[in-house]
């Protein structure tokens, strides 16, 4: 009988050299851990954890040429070799001229809201990032979301939902002046939105329209490259492109970028600022001696940095980002069989759980995320994130912002899991949805000013 195979399998482009063990837990310890962590998956030590999906940033394991790579940093406290290859790589593979390292993507945060925001501007975005819309408001900036309207819709099949809508921004220039507004801030792949693409046609459009009223377009390009992968996927006339190609073309679209290495380029920890506009870069040369330490190290060793250069070659990889992206939809299509509601189509850097289609019978002010988090982790040993109402957290005036995404997210760290490993959370997710009825919600008992999320406390709901 002849053989045959409807699609071929894929696997990982590399194998393992070495393995980090891992602590097997008992349901009544991983309630005692859930319950002393004040039921927030951000306060659980790590040990206690069996499969971490709390977050794909500084988790990614480094290949063996980024490790020897480690071995050459050049810990010269000025002008660094290793600050130069990184810039290098950077000029290289993005294309940007200019570049100051900073210890992570929020220090470049810091730095670009600080010398492009003033008091009373406007900074629309496609979606809001925790940290990128605090420095902005931080900077004396407001935050105005511009994202399409199918981003809000845990439902919507829309391939792009990383879209900026520009007819919103265009409201926003006509009500308060395009003179108010420095920058819109673009993210590729939106990772509040469930790590969603936005398209080369729509950044076409927005350069138009940014070039037309004097608007700059800051680029966070966190996950640029799995947002390339999207391109390569779905959008016309770039199935033959290269990662590496779509890589270069997005951000030729834009004046200026703040990165998160932590995540693309397969580092545990490094980010920078770049920019083309020499007086941009200049203020920012200066500042980031204030927050950070020189501008050829931006708090980061020299070993950081080399680790950097080779993992961004890396992240532009087909094959890297076809396991990469793989995996994660591995994982949505193992959950979507169970009937979990996720949000859809499957995100880059993980999958999305709809909190509010799993337990539609509690309030957003019951937290079901937050709830749903601890469900998990109580049940398996599983990590993952609330991105719900307590991520969004207040507005200046005190008011809660009440996200239309209820989301528990399960953020899958690069080259670090096996196709096992997300067997056992897509089951775990599924003995949680059994029994979801029976779910009570939680109350808020320590509420952190700032980012809430990483460090409010909870106590179950009777
Ligand atoms: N922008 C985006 C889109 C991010 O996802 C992050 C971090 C940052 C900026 C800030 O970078 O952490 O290096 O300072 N996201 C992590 C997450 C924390 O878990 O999603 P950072």
């Amino acid at each position: 009988m002849a053989i045959k195979i409807e699609k071929r399998s894929w696997a990982e482009p590399y194998r393992m050299k070495m393995v980090e063990l891992l602590k097997m837990t008992t349901k009544a310890q991983r309630e005692k851990a859930l319950k002393e962590a004040g039921y927030n998956t951000f306060l659980l030590h790590a040990e206690d954890v069996y499969i971490d999906l709390l977050t794909d940033s500084g988790t990614n394991a480094m290949s063996d040429r980024q490790w020897s790579a480690f071995m050459t940093g050049d810990e010269a406290y000025a002008g660094s070799k290793s600050y130069y290859l990184m810039e290098k790589a950077i000029q290289q593979f993005y294309g940007y001229k200019y570049v100051v390292p900073t210890h992570q993507g929020r220090g470049a945060e810091n730095l670009l809201s600080q010398i492009m925001i003033k008091k009373g501007d406007y900074v629309p975005g496609n979606m809001y990032f925790t940290t990128t819309r605090l420095h902005q408001e931080l900077a004396g900036g407001t935050f105005v979301d511009v994202i399409c309207d199918e981003a809000h819709d845990a439902q919507s099949e829309f391939p792009f939902k990383g879209n900026v809508d520009i007819s919103k921004l265009d409201a926003l220039v006509k009500k308060h002046g395009a003179k108010k507004i420095p920058y819109i801030c673009v993210a590729t792949n939106v990772n509040m939105a469930g790590g969603q693409p936005i398209s080369i046609k729509n950044l076409k459009e927005l350069r138009e329209y940014t070039n037309k009223h004097g608007i700059k377009i800051v680029h966070d390009m966190t996950r640029v490259a799995e947002n390339a992968f999207f391109i390569q996927q779905r959008e016309e006339g770039y199935k033959n492109t290269s990662i590496k190609d779509i890589v270069k073309e997005i951000c030729s679209l834009t004046d200026a970028a703040t990165m998160s290495a932590k995540k693309d380029a397969l580092v545990n920890i490094g980010g920078f600022m770049a920019t083309n506009d020499w007086d941009v870069f200049e203020e920012a040369r200066n500042l980031v001696v204030v927050y950070e330490g020189l501008h050829t190290y931006g708090g980061l060793a020299g070993r950081d940095m080399e680790a950097i250069a080779v993992g961004i070659k890396e992240s532009v990889s087909d094959h890297h980002q076809k396991a990469r992206v793989g995996q994660v939809e591995y994982l949505g299509k193992r959950m979507e069989e169970f009937g979990i509601p996720l949000v859809k189509p499957f995100g880059g850097h993980g999958i999305f759980v709809d909190a509010k289609a799993f337990l539609p019978h509690l309030t957003q002010d019951q937290y079901p995320a937050q709830t749903l988090a601890a469900e998990i982790y109580a049940d398996s040993g599983v990590r993952t994130m609330e991105r719900g109402i307590i991520s969004a957290g207040r507005k200046a005036n005190g008011e809660n912002y009440y996200p239309k995404l209820e989301l528990v997210r399960f953020t899958i760290p690069r080259r670090v899991y096996t196709q096992a490993h997300m067997d056992v959370v897509a089951e775990s997710a599924a003995m949680v949805y059994d029994r979801r009825k029976k779910i009570k919600g939680l109350k808020m008992v320590y509420e952190p000013k700032y980012l809430r999320f990483f460090q409010a406390r909870f106590e179950k709901l009777k």
